[in-house]
């Protein structure tokens, strides 16, 4: 062959690498409402920035007549490319080839882009959408599954990982993006499961839908395995564009600073009217975190899931921050088991990726209850102080109103490292709230008065003259200043400021033992 007729021949191999499982396994997964594995590594990228990798890798097995069914590149594309000029390693499984199955060569491939992703410090996107193990392949498809489990945990905490789920992902499978941090599904056509409806039948005689059982929807308000929800894949695609960017590259780089045009010295006057005068009534908290970030910009992280906690992403002065903050307006922001371990967890790949904190807190305490207290709240509670004791990112807290109970200490106060720590005149800082606080240590004094109930209302008053304000913990220095509800923004930007060469460390160990 002439050098002519090699090029040709690699033109020819590529074409017939770039039809993945052939035209009719394209058509009908376009009739399914899914663009194919590369298609979708074309809208997600910068344009003609994807360079593939291994696009004549084959697989080797020979059992089931499998030499019949060999496809250029197998069922995965693999590579790299950009999202708005920032490197991202991407893998996106091709249904089209053996239902988008997993065995040794498709392992391989993802396992190669990982490494790849580790060594040069550059996350990692996985696009999902796979029947599962190669069941032609038995026990090594399983192990090829593990050597991609090492992997994620691996690499976790050291490169951002994401999986998009824009198909079936089932049995073991899933395992791969539950070790990742972000999970994000598109409504109708994703499914996450262990066992399928029909197993579920036969086990547990339960009659349920594949959406009802693992389809985005559930997962994103029930499970809380899913973080982002899609309408449709263009829809996912942007949401993962837009997440990348506020996050690092990995954890050694500060995330991308970016010029939001926003004047950090802005005040807003309306922040003095947000929360309601009876104590009782509830606000909007995403309202005061729109009014402070950049622009009113948050991606929410978790929207469908423990409303009771807000948590995403924001800027301050084009700095990235992670917010987390209490909803008055669900459950009366009350920490729950969800709230705790949704919250937990944001903290910690915030603190993994250099990521600073601000929480805004109005917070009852931790949820009463028999249910939750005999599903673990002591537990699972235990996860969000653990999450902001162990943070050594920038923590930056203000008090809006309520900071009552073990949720005062919870809530990134300044006895675990709170970096600035400021209320609102609004705020109340006490042990608990005044009507049960009167009546367990007034409870003689209530039942021995002549007007049982003039006395309580009276006994009521003087706590919260004592406790219902800021100025308590003030004068301890457990708050660093009563601010200017106005001035919300400039001061949280200042603080911002004064803290980005901070260094903090934890001691040294293997690794801790938080209570999982
Ligand atoms: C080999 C598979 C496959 C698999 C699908 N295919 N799943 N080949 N191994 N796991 C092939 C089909 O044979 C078919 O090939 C093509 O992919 C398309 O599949 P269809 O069934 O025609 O597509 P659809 O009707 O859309 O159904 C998709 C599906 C279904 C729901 C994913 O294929 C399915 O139930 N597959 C099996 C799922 C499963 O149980 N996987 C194992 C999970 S356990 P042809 O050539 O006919 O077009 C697991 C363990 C991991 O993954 C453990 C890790 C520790």
């Amino acid at each position: 062959m002439d050098t002519k007729a090699k090029k040709e021949m690699l033109e020819k191999l590529r074409k017939e690498a770039l039809l993945g499982g052939g035209q009719d396994r394209i058509d009908a997964q376009h009739a399914k409402g899914k663009m194919t594995a590369r298609e979708r590594v074309e809208a997600f990228l910068d344009k003609g920035t994807f360079r593939e990798l291994d696009a004549f890798v084959t697989h080797r097995t020979h059992d089931f007549q499998m030499d019949r069914k060999t496809f250029l590149g197998d069922s995965v594309v693999t590579g790299w490319g950009q999202v708005d000029g920032r490197p991202v390693y991407v893998f996106s499984q091709d249904f089209t080839v053996l239902g988008g199955s997993l065995g040794e060569v498709h392992a391989e491939k993802i396992c190669k882009v990982m490494d790849l992703a580790v060594k040069n410090g550059v996350p990692v996107i996985g696009l999902n959408d796979s029947g599962g193990a190669r069941i032609q392949e038995g026990v090594v498809s399983l192990g090829a599954y593990a050597d991609i489990f090492l992997r994620n945990t691996l690499a976790s905490g050291v490169v951002p990982q994401i999986s998009a789920i824009l198909g079936p992902c089932a049995g073991g499978a899933v395992y791969s993006p539950a070790l990742t941090d972000f999970i994000l599904m598109v409504k109708k056509t994703s499914h996450m499961f262990i066992t399928g409806p029909d197993v579920v039948k036969t086990v547990t005689h339960e009659d349920v839908s594949m959406d009802e059982l693992g389809g985005a929807g559930i997962h994103a308000s029930k499970s809380g395995v899913a973080h982002f929800v899609a309408e449709d894949e263009n829809d996912a695609l942007a949401t993962l564009r837009q997440l990348l960017s506020y996050l690092p590259l990995n954890n050694m780089e500060d995330p991308p600073r970016v010029d939001t045009g926003d004047d950090p010295a802005r005040r807003d006057e309306s922040l003095n009217t947000i929360v309601p005068d009876d104590p009782r009534k509830a606000y909007d908290m995403h309202e005061i975190i729109s009014k402070v970030v950049d622009n009113g910009e948050f991606l929410e992280v978790h929207q469908a899931f423990a409303g009771n906690m807000i948590v995403g992403f924001a800027r301050l002065d084009g700095h990235v921050v992670g917010v987390v903050a209490n909803q008055p307006l669900v459950l009366a922001g009350v920490l729950d088991i969800d709230a705790s371990v949704k919250g937990a967890r944001f903290v910690r790949f915030c603190d993994a990726f250099n990521i600073p904190i601000v929480t805004f807190e109005d917070v009852p305490g931790f949820m009463p209850g028999v249910d939750q207290e005999h599903r673990g709240i002591i537990l699972h509670g235990a996860k969000l102080l653990y999450a902001y004791c162990e943070a050594t990112v920038p923590k930056l807290t203000v008090i809006t109103r309520k900071a009552y109970g073990g949720a005062y200490d919870v809530m990134s106060s300044k006895h675990i490292r709170g970096d600035y720590n400021v209320a609102w005149p609004t705020a109340e800082i006490a042990v608990m709230g005044p009507d049960g606080a009167v009546n367990i240590i007034f409870r003689k004094e209530i039942a021995e008065a002549a007007d049982p109930a003039a006395k309580r209302a009276e006994l009521i008053e003087l706590y919260k003259d004592k406790f219902a304000n800021p100025f308590v913990a003030a004068s301890r220095g457990y708050l660093d200043d009563v601010i200017d509800p106005a001035d919300t923004r400039a001061r949280l930007i200042e603080a911002l400021k004064i803290c980005s060469a901070k260094r903090d460390q934890n001691p040294p160990r293997k690794h801790s033992t938080m209570p999982l």
